[in-house]
């Protein structure tokens, strides 16, 4: 048994291992793992507390997958429910459907009870205040609402060094069965409905409990349009070990042109339970906890440097 994170999922991670030594199932640990991360206000790219969109609205994206059976759920841009990671498991486990969004999410999470909550806390407004572009006499920009060129500011008020975040839980239980999990309140400063890699099975998530497992964090729009953590699982399946598998995934962003190319990581397992982590960036962590461990550790990224360019 084993649970895989990124390094922001310290919090839930013996939660997480708890849950498959009392022996819950692999999708039981990551959402246990998750539901932690996301209640916590002093993180700041997941849940409650999460940073807003550029008007000022917390809007959640989440996925699961279950990789017995390949069955999978997400929610994108929902408001007002902490626990995007739960709302994602029971569209996989009730509805015919993968994937709600935004009001169509919200009503679903209602309709099961679900509680609502306002998510954006003071401490989150008030750095969303800061980024925000100010006019030159050092106004903040006003009436963001009522404004017909708001997208011009995603780009001037997204800062790719300060902005990203995702918390991402991998676990294989006791049965060999593996999970993936991802939640995230997404780009900070985003436009209202983006949708980044998080709740898209194949680009923020992929899991097949015969091959492995991997779950992004970073520039969600990259893990999107490389497919990234379905490459993953797909290098495996053919046969690549676990390092060529994240190597190869990891160069095949470096194939994506564009203005706006920025850090990608990703965490994986195999089918075996070996782990490892991935990243554009130097000096990436992820953690990792087994049965025998009293507590997790920390292990570094492999670094797969691929070029970065903002808005040029
Ligand atoms: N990887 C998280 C996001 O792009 O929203």
């Amino acid at each position: 048994m084993i649970v895989v994170a990124s390094t922001n999922g310290l919090t839930g991670i013996q939660e997480s291992m708890n849950v498959l030594l009392s022996g819950g199932s692999a999708v039981d640990a990551v959402e246990a793992g998750i539901r932690i991360v996301e209640a916590d206000p002093e993180e700041h790219s997941v849940g409650y507390g999460g940073y807003p969109n550029v008007l000022g609205q917390v809007e959640l994206d989440a996925g699961i997958m279950d990789g017995t059976g390949l069955s999978a759920g997400s929610v994108g841009a929902m408001r007002g429910y902490t626990h995007a990671i739960s709302v994602a498991r029971q569209v996989m486990e009730k509805l015919p459907h993968v994937f709600l969004v935004s009001e169509g999410a919200e009503r679903f999470a209602g309709e099961i009870g679900f509680q609502r909550r306002d998510l954006l806390t003071d401490a989150a407004r008030t750095v969303w205040q800061q980024r925000l572009p100010r006019d030159p006499s050092g106004e903040v920009a006003s009436d963001l609402a009522g404004r017909n060129d708001v997208w011009k500011l995603v780009e001037i008020a997204t800062d790719p060094e300060r902005t990203q975040g995702t918390v991402n839980f991998l676990a294989q239980d006791a049965a060999g069965n593996i999970c993936a999990g991802v939640s995230t309140s997404g780009w900070a400063w985003k436009y209202p409905g983006r949708l980044g890699d998080s709740p898209i099975i194949g680009a923020g998530l992929y899991a097949d409990s015969r091959f492995g497992a991997a779950a992004c964090t970073g520039m969600g729009e990259m893990a999107i349009r490389a497919a990234t953590a379905h490459s993953v699982v797909i290098y495996l399946k053919m046969g690549a070990t676990l390092g060529e598998a994240g190597r190869r995934a990891m160069a095949d962003l470096d194939d994506l042109g564009g203005r706006y190319l920025a850090q990608m990581s990703f965490i994986a397992i195999d089918g075996d339970g070996n782990h490892a982590g991935f990243s554009n960036g130097e000096d990436g962590t992820y953690i990792a906890m087994t049965a025998e461990m009293d507590e997790p550790e920390e292990l570094a990224r492999t670094h797969v440097p691929t070029k970065a360019r903002w808005g040029m």
